[in-house]
């Protein structure tokens, strides 16, 4: 007797454990990219570690919620080109198979950009030398992935916050038509890629005014441009939302697909605004800079959630003229927002905490879309 009651309790437990395990196996949180099927493509930057699949659970959590990527550092030309006319597109290569495999598209982040260039290019001072980095590189990489990929960011942050030409050595050795001259080659090199232009706080006014007539200059040069890319580095309980809508109606007047391509909400105090790496705030020993180390306080879990969801409400009603929402980062442990503009602080800009779990802020961008049906 006391035998067979053994036996039905090792049963119940075996099939308690069963159960367990198929119940880890099902999907519990709804998924991003299916959610916005029919609005827009949803992505995530991809660093060099999840581009070679080293972290499994990030894998899952990839494929399960994203349907485009970007490479958060590995296309810029500092690792493409590490030296003068010698390519390395190893990783690159492997973003692009990894992409193929699970039905993703890729968006190639950068082609030019004032930063993260090989150091030789730095020491760089006449034109001829300039000219033919910036034709080769460009050539060669946009050629290699041209039908591989769905678009480029062509140039990267060419304005300054008073929408002038920022004084970068592209600038200053080749002259103001550089972005047109690099929009003209990624067209010879990639006919089949989309061409964008990529910068932060082009949805104020005066960048703004700036990034259009940038994009008018090439247009009537008639050299093609697809699409501009608002990065979208916002701040919490400050997001622009009335620039950000003006900003969209206004770049696709311009005929152009527009998307948010690098979307981040910054959480800890800050006196700037945007994205130049350039800019850094020194750590003060105490929490000041660093206020949320052992956790998120809930209200301003409950601020990130409803800026994101007011974020998203927005990007619905504009879904005719957005093409793709991208975010800076899978999870809020890999953000480059903990060492930026300061080291080692922690902070919480996304939609996935340092577990993978799905934040407040997650279920609020997914039900700004259910509200809508
Ligand atoms: O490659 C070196 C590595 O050799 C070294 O061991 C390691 C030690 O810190 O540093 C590595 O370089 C880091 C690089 O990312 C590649 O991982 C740099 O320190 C780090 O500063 C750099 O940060 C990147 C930043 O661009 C550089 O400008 C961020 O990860 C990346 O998220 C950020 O992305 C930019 C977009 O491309 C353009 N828009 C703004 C956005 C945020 O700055």
């Amino acid at each position: 007797m006391k035998t067979s009651t053994q036996s039905i309790i090792l049963v119940l437990v075996l099939l308690a454990f069963v159960s367990c395990q198929h119940q880890k196996q099902v999907k519990t949180s709804p998924s991003l990219k299916n959610t916005f099927i029919n609005d827009f493509l949803i992505g995530t930057a991809l660093s060099a570690n999840q581009i070679e699949e080293k972290d499994s659970v990030a894998d899952a959590l990839i494929r399960e919620q994203f349907n485009v990527l970007t490479a958060e550092n590995i296309m810029k030309s500092m690792f493409l080109q590490p030296a003068w006319g010698k390519f390395d597109f190893t990783l690159a290569d492997k973003l692009v198979e990894y992409s193929k495999k699970n039905n993703m598209a890729v968006v190639g982040h950068t082609l030019i950009w004032h930063s993260q260039l090989p150091r030789y290019v730095y020491r760089i001072t006449d034109k001829d030398s300039l000219k033919d980095f910036f034709t080769n590189h460009i050539t060669t990489v946009a050629s290699r992935y041209d039908g591989k990929i769905l678009g480029w960011d062509v140039v990267n942050e060419a304005l300054n916050e008073d929408g002038t030409m920022r004084g970068s050595i592209f600038y200053k050795l080749l002259g103001e038509d550089y972005v047109t001259e690099a929009f003209r080659l990624a067209q010879q090199a990639a006919p089949n890629t989309e061409l964008y232009y990529n910068d932060y706080n082009i949805e104020q006014p005066k960048k703004r005014a700036g990034a259009i007539s940038l994009i008018k200059k090439i247009q009537e040069a008639g050299v093609r441009i697809d699409g501009v890319g608002i990065q979208g580095h916002w701040h919490a309980r400050r997001i622009p939302l009335q620039e950000i809508e003006e900003s969209i109606v206004e770049y696709a007047s311009l005929g152009l697909k527009v998307m948010i391509t690098e979307l981040d909400v910054e959480l800890l105090p800050r006196n700037f605004t945007g994205a130049d790496i350039s800019e850094r705030m020194k750590m003060k020993d105490d929490l000041t800079l660093n206020p949320y180390v052992s956790g998120l306080p809930d209200s301003v879990q409950q601020q990130l959630a409803n800026d994101y969801e007011a974020l998203f409400k927005l990007f619905l009603k504009h879904k005719d003229n957005i093409t793709r929402i991208t975010f800076w980062g899978v999870n809020d442990g890999q953000s480059w927002l903990n060492g930026w503009p300061a080291p080692g602080r922690t902070n919480y800009p996304l939609l996935f905490d340092r577990e993978f779990k799905p934040k407040p802020a997650f279920y609020k961008v997914i039900g700004a879309k259910e509200t809508l049906n």
